[in-house]
């Protein structure tokens, strides 16, 4: 195991009714903006639920954050916090708005000319404002983790930076807002919690027991309850399940002391930006990729992840490796999530197009840093 040294402020309050308790976690006295999406909070109740919460605090609102959130709509917010004095933020809806307020956070107090350089050139966030979160989208742990993922329409950048100012202050977690969830959507966040797992796990074998069984665990629970959730949408348990499954994935706690790869999302990424693809559909078409080419470096840890995830004990390794990797498409598809780029409309150029934009970053990615432009187009065209 290597070393690891790990902190998370973030404070969970989980279950049914939870957003009743929004107030008690609110600076007294404070503006806030509260900062959401399309709509959907309009039609769900969540929105009411959270103005009940709110009385007797000096609120605005900022709609309109789109998924894969735009630099250009943050930027709009980030003139409401500086113009109308505010001092917090409230992200309610999934990890776009999430990662969104993440930025509008920490560019209200960027001191650079530029606040795209905090997404583009890592430059250092010395501050950033508090912010909580009212989730209703279980996927990307943005909840409880200090990552955001932007996007430049203007120029099509998606791309992911981090700071730990932007930890949220607190995260919401009432499975019942996730009740209202598209099919696509659940789906879409199904996958996204096992991709996060399998990033972390999913590469070479460090004899971390503890991170290996926490991985398996996620991962056995989203094979169990993820199907249950497309078939019985109302039931509690079940969204329970995958709301906190979705958080511990990607809270920093499964990657301690770990190798970890991510190469499956920075190619979904740009199938994303270039594409206008889900995230959650972009890493179905990918991971199956990226285990059988890597199949020799990974073979270990798949043939582990098939005998304790899948069930599958096969005596013969190559056996043992097709049938976990089969597995995996299988519950993407199960999921309802197609796992090919032609069910999309796309063609085998996105193999050339994706690994050309990888090499103009001068990117070479996965757990050893060696999955070049040239492997990520090999990849690509097997998931035509
Ligand atoms: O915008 P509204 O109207 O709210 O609708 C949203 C949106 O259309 C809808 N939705 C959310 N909660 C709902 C609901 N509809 C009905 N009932 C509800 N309870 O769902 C749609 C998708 O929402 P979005 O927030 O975009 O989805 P998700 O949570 O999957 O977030 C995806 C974004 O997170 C980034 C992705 O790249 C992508 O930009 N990621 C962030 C990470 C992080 N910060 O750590 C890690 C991930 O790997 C990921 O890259
Ligand atoms: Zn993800």
């Amino acid at each position: 195991m290597y070393n690891f040294s790990y902190s998370n402020p973030t404070k969970l309050i989980f279950g049914k009714d939870q957003i009743s308790k929004l107030s008690e976690e609110l600076p007294s006295g404070a503006n806030i903006l509260m900062i959401y999406g399309g709509g959907s909070i309009k039609q769900n109740g969540v929105y009411n639920k959270v103005i009940d919460a709110l009385r007797g605090f000096n609120c605005i609102e900022f709609s309109g954050i789109e998924p894969n959130p735009h630099y250009e709509t943050c930027m709009k917010a980030v003139e409401v916090v500086k113009g109308k004095n505010i001092d917090f933020i409230l992200a309610v809806g999934g990890g776009s708005v999430v990662d969104a307020v993440k930025f509008i956070a920490a560019a209200a107090l960027y001191e650079g000319t530029d606040a795209w350089d905090i997404v583009a050139k890592g430059a250092k966030v010395k501050s950033a404002m508090p912010f909580g979160v009212v989730l209703t989208l279980p996927a990307t742990g943005s909840e409880m983790n200090s990552g955001s993922v932007i996007t430049r329409a203007a120029d099509k950048n998606k791309l992911g930076w981090g700071s730990y100012k932007v930890y949220p202050t607190f995260s919401i977690l009432d499975p019942t807002v996730t009740f209202s969830l598209p099919k696509k959507q659940i789906g879409n966040g199904v996958v996204d919690t096992f991709v996060h797992t399998t990033e972390q796990y999913l590469t070479f074998d460090v004899d971390a027991k503890l991170q290996d069984g926490f991985a398996e665990t996620i991962l056995r629970a989203l094979v169990s309850d993820g199907p249950k959730a497309l078939a019985d949408p109302q039931n509690y348990d079940v969204r329970a399940n995958l709301m906190f499954a979705a958080t511990l994935a990607l809270n920093g706690l499964i990657g301690l002391g770990v190798p970890q790869d991510w190469a499956t999302h920075e190619i979904g990424h740009e199938l994303t930006a270039n594409y206008g693809l889900d995230h959650g559909q972009t890493l179905a078409i990918v991971l199956p990729g990226v285990l059988t080419v890597l199949r020799e470096q990974k073979q270990d840890k798949i043939a582990q992840c098939g005998r304790n995830v899948f069930q599958i004990n096969e005596q013969n390794i190559d056996n043992q490796i097709n049938k976990t990797i089969a597995a995996i498409e299988n519950f993407f598809e199960t999921m309802g999530i197609s796992t090919h780029l032609s069910s999309y409309g796309i063609g085998a150029e996105a193999a050339d197009l994706v690994s050309n934009r990888l090499a103009e970053r001068g990117w070479v990615i996965g757990e050893k840093q060696n999955i070049t432009p040239k492997i990520v187009k090999e990849i690509l065209l097997l998931r035509k």
